[in-house]
C-alpha cells in the first residue's frame, strides 16, 4: 500500500445526531428539534433529546476514540449552541462544550475537523426565512467568525457545510428532511443561498484564520442505464443535480448548464456578483460517499425525469444503497479532472446494516460492514495510486445515532450504542478499523494479496 505516512484515519459524526440535551445549557432550538417534535415526521417518533448522550459522555468518546487509534475525529458545531438565536449574543457555556471537547481530543493526540454546519439551523432563522433568505450569508459568517476567533488556534481544519445538496434537497425540495418543505422554487433558492454562505465563511476565515477551511460534498456518480440518449440525457441531468450543483459554482464559478432544464421557470438569473462570492479558494475539499447510481429516464420521476435502477447483482444497504466501491474510485479520478489539483479528504463513507446481537463473549460481528470499509479503503488506496491527492479518510459513523427522518433505525456505528444504557460497544469493524490505522493499511494490501 501507499498511504502516506501522514494520513489522517478519523471518524465522523454530527451534532444532532449524537449530542442530545438539545436546550441545555442555555441553547435556543435548532430545526432539527422542532422537525423531531413534529408528530409523523420522524420514524417511531424518535428525536434527538438524548441520542447518544455524548454532550455529556464527551469524555468517555474521546476515550474510546484513543482506545481505537483515531488519528482524527470530524465532528460538527450546533450553531444554536453558540448563538441561541442564530444572530446576535454569544452563549459561552454552549461554546465552551467545543472548546472543552477540541482540548480532550488534542492531548489524546487526535486532530479535530470542525464542520459548522451539518443541517441544525437555529430555529430562529428558520422564522426569518432559513435558507431561503439572503441574508443568512452574512448570519452564517457571523457565526463562523465567532468560532474562528475562540479556536482557531487549536483546529486546522475547518469545514464549512456538510452536504448542501441534502439540505435543499431533503429539506426544501422533497421534504423529507428539516425544515420539511417540499418546494420547486425554492430549493435553487436554498442551494444558492447556502453557496453563498459558504463563500462568505471562506471570505471570514481568510480575514481571521490561519489554517484550512473546506467545504463537504456528497457525490454519487451516476452510470447511464443504456446508450439510449433519454437515458444518457436523464444521467447527465442526474450528474448535474447532484455532483456539479455545488462543486461547479464553488470551485468553477459557473452553475451546471443542466439546472436550467431541471427546474425550468424556477431557476432564476444569478447575479455575477453571488458567483464571485460562492468562487472562493478553498483549501481541501471533502467527499462523502456512499453509493453511485445506474441511472434511466422516467418521466414520472419530479422533478429530474431520472431514476436509480436497481441491480440484481449487488449488495444493498439497508437504507437501500448499492455497495459498489469501484465508483469512489472513480469518483476521486472525475474530481482531479473536473476540478484540478486540490487536496482531498473522504470525510464520510460507511453503511447501515442490521448488525448481529451481541455474541456471548460480547463482541458483534458485523461482518458485512467491516467489508464494505475494506473494499472502499482499498478504492481510495488505488486512486491514490493513480495519482489522486488524497490526504484522509473518515468512517461514517463512530457511533450509531440519529439517522435524521429515520430515527434510530439505522445504525450506521463501527460503534454499537445500547440506546437504554448508553453502554459503547466496538463491533468487529471497529476492531478492524484500529488493526487498518495502526498498519497505515498494510494490512489491506497483504489481505488482499
Ligand atoms: C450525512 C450524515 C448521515 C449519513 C447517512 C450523510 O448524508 O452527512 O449525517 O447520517 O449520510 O445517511
Amino acid at each position: 500500500m501507499t498511504i502516506p505516512s501522514d494520513f489522517l484515519w478519523g471518524a465522523a459524526t454530527a451534532a444532532y445526531q449524537i449530542e442530545g440535551s438539545p436546550l441545555a445549557d442555555g441553547a435556543g432550538a435548532s430545526i432539527w428539534h422542532r422537525f423531531v417534535h413534529t408528530p409523523g415526521l420522524v420514524r417511531d417518533g424518535d428525536t434527538g433529546d438524548v441520542a447518544c448522550d455524548h454532550y455529556r459522555r464527551w469524555a468517555g468518546d474521546v476515550a474510546l476514540m484513543r482506545q481505537l487509534g483515531l488519528k482524527a475525529y470530524r465532528f460538527s458545531v450546533s450553531w444554536s449552541r453558540i448563538l441561541p438565536g442564530g444572530i446576535g449574543a454569544v452563549n459561552s457555556v454552549g461554546l465552551d462544550f467545543y472548546v472543552r471537547l477540541v482540548d480532550a481530543l488534542l492531548e489524546n493526540g487526535i486532530e479535530p475537523l470542525v464542520t459548522l454546519y451539518h443541517w441544525d439551523l437555529p430555529a430562529a432563522l428558520d422564522d426569518r426565512g432559513g435558507w431561503l433568505n439572503p441574508e443568512i450569508s452574512n448570519w452564517f459568517a457571523d457565526y463562523a467568525a465567532v468560532m474562528f476567533r475562540r479556536l482557531d488556534g487549536c483546529v486546522k481544519k475547518w469545514v464549512t457545510l456538510n452536504e448542501p445538496w441534502v439540505v435543499s434537497d431533503g429539506g426544501y425540495l422533497h421534504g423529507a428532511l428539516a425544515p420539511g418543505h417540499r418546494n420547486r422554487f425554492e430549493a435553487p433558492i436554498a442551494s444558492h443561498n447556502l453557496l453563498r454562505a459558504h463563500g462568505a465563511a471562506v471570505q471570514a476565515y481568510r480575514a481571521e484564520g490561519r489554517h484550512q477551511i473546506g467545504l463537504v460534498v456528497n457525490l454519487e456518480p451516476k452510470y447511464k442505464a443504456s446508450d439510449d440518449p433519454a437515458d444518457i440525457a436523464a444521467t447527465a441531468r442526474a450528474d448535474a443535480y447532484m455532483n456539479r450543483q455545488y462543486l461547479d459554482p464553488a470551485i468553477l464559478g459557473s452553475y451546471p448548464e443542466e439546472m436550467a432544464d431541471i427546474f425550468g421557470e424556477a431557476w432564476p438569473d444569478w447575479p455575477a456578483h453571488d458567483l464571485a462570492l460562492i468562487r472562493q479558494r478553498i483549501d481541501f475539499l471533502g467527499i462523502n460517499y456512499y453509493t453511485r447510481n445506474v441511472t434511466r429516464f422516467d418521466p414520472d420521476a419530479w422533478p429530474l425525469k431520472a431514476r436509480a435502477v436497481r441491480q440484481k447483482q449487488s449488495t444493498y444497504t439497508e437504507t437501500g444503497w448499492e455497495v459498489f466501491a469501484p465508483a469512489l474510485t472513480d469518483t476521486l479520478l472525475w474530481v482531479k479532472s473536473r476540478y484540478g489539483e486540490i487536496p482531498l479528504y473522504i470525510t464520510e463513507n460507511g453503511a447501515a446494516f442490521f448488525d448481529p446481537p451481541v455474541s456471548p463473549k460480547g463482541g458483534i460481528n458485523d461482518a458485512l460492514r467491516v467489508d464494505y470499509l475494506r473494499e472502499h479503503i482499498v478504492a481510495v488506496h488505488e486512486a491514490i495510486r493513480r495519482g489522486v491527492d488524497v490526504r484522509g479518510y473518515m468512517v461514517w459513523s463512530l457511533l450509531d445515532n440519529l439517522e435524521w427522518s429515520l430515527g434510530y433505525s439505522k445504525r450506521f456505528g463501527i460503534v454499537h450504542v445500547d440506546f437504554e444504557s448508553q453502554r459503547r460497544t466496538p463491533k468487529e469493524s471497529a476492531h478492524f478499523y484500529s488493526k487498518v490505522i495502526a498498519s497505515n493499511g498494510t494490512i489491506l494490501g497483504a489481505e488482499a494479496s
